[in-house]
Order: structure tokens, then C-alpha cells, then sequence
């Protein structure tokens, strides 16, 4: 019997559910099915049936494939029967109108597929499906209406792509947009390196949680954990927004005003004071532009994560008192009630 093996990741049920599409193709097909949540099984399969078609399904994030599926993809094994390829991601789909807009894969298809093209995989397929952006700290959910119809939309392009693969030919129409991809690269890189640990500490859980210990206990990588008895944030996060997005309480919030002020500080005073005590000193160890430009960020990172650290800790530990944790709370664009949180259907 003919092989289908997906392996996926999903914060909060896009990647899900096109890996459930494909897998109904599989089987309509005559295939053996196997689907492999890799936030669930982290040990890598080895060998890999031969003959399999392998598919990689996933979220983007930070105009990439999120850590935790790129390590994945690192750690796994080479292929010895040069098995067939396919990868997916689900972007940030909206729809104005009667037009559905796409999200931004970035690189991370194409990152993924000189990984596997280097283990010595086939690439057959590549495709982005624009599913509704889940991203719910940068914006409110978007109505459920125009979620089912985005969902009613992909679902037909998820279907075809399957049959296309699953007949024996390729489709490589992520492709198309390469040229905006590549353009996007610095701004992946950026993300990967920082953009996602800052994220990760604009978590916050307010008054109305009851300690239920639901994020915790769904969190794909234990990034929670309960600390003076409210839940901790830790740099794990891959803020694939499940957390928030499942609190029954609604409690988890992004704090954008403790993150507007620990910004503030970085700049108008850490980065004010070193910049004015720096041109005396001897900072420029080389003529090179690139040196001096690695140093300097490097240096701008570690008073980042320093601060971000101090201030996020002292901010839990002063919740515990009443009007602090309200300053928190309502300072935070999530709080309001017209900030939707995501729910895909079903
Ligand atoms: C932290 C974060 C970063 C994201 N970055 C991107 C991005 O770069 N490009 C994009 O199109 N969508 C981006 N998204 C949107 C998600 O990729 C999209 O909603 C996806 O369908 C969610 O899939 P899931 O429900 O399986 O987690 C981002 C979402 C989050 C939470
Ligand atoms: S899921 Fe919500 S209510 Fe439950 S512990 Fe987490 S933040 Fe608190
Ligand atoms: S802490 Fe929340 S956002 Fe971060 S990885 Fe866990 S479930 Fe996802």
C-alpha cells in the first residue's frame, strides 16, 4: 500500500486542519495515512518508510517556519530512498471585501527545502494556504463569518494541491512569490534572533484567571509555568498564540503598555546613557563597517533581553498587588472587548 507520512506543528488549528484536508485526499487516494504532531512527538522517525510521500505542514511566523519545526526539520534523518517532498504553510489570510488577501511566507519553505534538498529529499510541492491570521496581539480576530469563509476558501486549495501530488505530479506554486520573499530575508532573520523572545514576555495573566492550568498543561513546548501562583512566561514561547486564544477566562493578555514603557526605558535612558558615554571610549576595535555593526548589535541585544527580563519579572512579581496589576490590565489593547480572540471552526 502506498505511504503518506505528514508532520505538523499548529498553535491553534490552521496547520491542523489543512493536514486533515490532505490526509481525507490520502486516503481517498488508496493511501496509508500517518499524521504526526511533532509539538507531541519530538523523537525524529527513523528510517523513514521507503517509497513514503513526507509532508511538512506548519504556521509561519516571523516570515518563517516557527523554531520549533525548523529544528525538527534539522534533526531529521537522510533519506536513503530519495522519498518525495511536500511542504505547507499556513499564513495570515484576510479577506476585504470579496477579496481574500495573503500573508508573507518569507523563507520558510524555502528554507525548509534546502534542508531536506541537502538530506537528499525530492521536493514535489509547495504551497501557502491563507488561512485567518491568528496573530491576536498585532490585531483583533477577525469575525467569525469571515473566518468560515476563508476556511470554505482554502479547504478547495488545500484539496486540489493534495490530488495534484497524490496523482504523481508537482506543483511548486508558492514559488510565485519568491521575488517579495527573498526581499523579506533580513526581516526573518531579525525575527528569529529577536523579534520572538520579545513576544514571548508580553504575555501576561490578569485577575480573572483561576489558575486552571489549561496553558499550561497546552503549551507545546512547557513554556508556562506557575510562578508566586500566576502563570510565568519563559523565552520558550513560540507564541503560536494557543495560550491565549484558549483561556476559557479570556485572562491572557498582551501587555502593550508594559511593553511601550520597557521600550521607553531602553531607549530614552539605557541606550541615551550608553550612546552619550560611548564616543569617548575606544569602541572600534576594526575599520570593518561589518565588525563594528555585529558588535554593536550584539551588544544593543544583550541590554535588550536584560531588560526585557528584569522588568517582565519585576511587573509579575508587583501584580500581586491590585492597582498594579490593573495598570497592566488595562493598558493592554487584548483587555477590550472588541479585540475578538481566534477560534478556528471546529
Ligand atoms: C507570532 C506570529 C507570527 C506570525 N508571522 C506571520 C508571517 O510572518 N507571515 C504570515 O503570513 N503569517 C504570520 N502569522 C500568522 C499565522 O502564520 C497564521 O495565522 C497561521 O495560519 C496560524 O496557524 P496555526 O493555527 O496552525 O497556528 C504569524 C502568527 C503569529 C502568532
Ligand atoms: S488557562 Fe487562563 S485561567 Fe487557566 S491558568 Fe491559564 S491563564 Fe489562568
Ligand atoms: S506559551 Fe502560549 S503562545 Fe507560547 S508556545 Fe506556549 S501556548 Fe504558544
Amino acid at each position: 500500500m502506498k505511504e503518506l507520512v505528514i508532520f505538523y506543528f499548529s498553535g491553534t488549528g490552521n496547520a491542523r486542519r489543512v493536514t486533515e484536508w490532505f490526509s481525507d485526499e490520502g486516503r481517498l487516494a488508496g493511501y496509508n495515512v500517518t499524521t504526526i504532531n511533532i509539538a507531541h512527538h519530538r523523537m525524529v522517525p527513523n528510517p523513514i518508510p521507503p517509497q513514503a510521500l513526507i509532508g511538512f505542514v506548519s504556521p509561519t511566523h516571523g516570515f518563517n517556519y516557527p523554531p520549533l519545526m525548523l529544528h525538527f526539520l534539522f534533526r531529521f534523518p537522510h533519506s536513503f530512498f530519495r522519498n518525495k517532498v511536500f511542504l505547507m504553510n499556513t499564513r495570515a489570510g484576510m479577506k476585504m471585501g470579496k477579496f481574500f488577501l495573503p500573508g508573507l511566507s518569507g523563507v520558510a519553505l524555502l528554507l525548509a527545502a534546502l534542508i531536506l534538498r541537502i538530506k537528499g529529499y525530492r521536493i514535489t510541492g509547495m504551497r501557502s494556504v491563507d488561512l485567518p491570521s491568528n496573530w491576536i496581539s498585532l490585531h483583533p480576530g477577525l469575525k467569525q463569518n469571515v473566518v468560515t469563509s476563508i476556511f470554505g476558501h482554502c479547504e478547495g486549495i488545500t484539496r486540489t494541491f493534495a490530488r495534484t501530488l497524490l496523482n504523481g505530479r508537482k506543483n511548486f506554486r508558492a514559488l510565485l512569490d519568491l521575488p517579495q520573499d527573498l526581499l523579506i530575508t533580513p526581516i526573518a532573520l531579525g525575527y528569529y534572533f529577536i523579534g520572538r523572545f520579545v513576544i514571548a514576555k508580553t504575555f501576561v495573566a490578569s485577575r480573572a484567571c483561576n489558575n486552571c492550568g489549561l496553558c499550561i498543561k497546552q503549551c507545546p513546548v512547557n513554556a508556562i509555568s506557575m510562578v508566586d501562583n500566576r502563570p510565568y512566561w519563559s523565552y520558550r514561547c513560540e507564541s503560536c498564540m494557543k495560550c491565549m486564544n484558549n483561556c476559557p477566562q479570556r485572562a491572557i493578555e498582551t501587555a502593550h503598555g508594559l511593553l511601550a514603557v520597557t521600550i521607553l526605558i531602553l531607549n530614552a535612558v539605557i541606550f541615551a546613557a550608553i550612546y552619550s558615554w560611548l564616543p569617548n571610549k575606544e569602541v572600534h576595535i576594526s575599520d570593518s563597517g561589518l565588525v563594528n555593526g555585529t558588535v554593536e548589535f550584539t551588544l544593543q541585544s544583550a541590554v535588550l533581553f536584560l531588560v526585557l527580563t528584569i522588568t517582565y519579572r519585576l511587573a509579575h512579581y508587583l501584580k500581586r498587588f491590585r492597582w498594579f496589576d490593573r495598570l497592566i490590565t488595562y493598558s493592554s489593547l487584548t483587555k477590550y472587548k472588541f479585540w475578538r480572540r481566534y477560534k478556528a471552526p471546529g
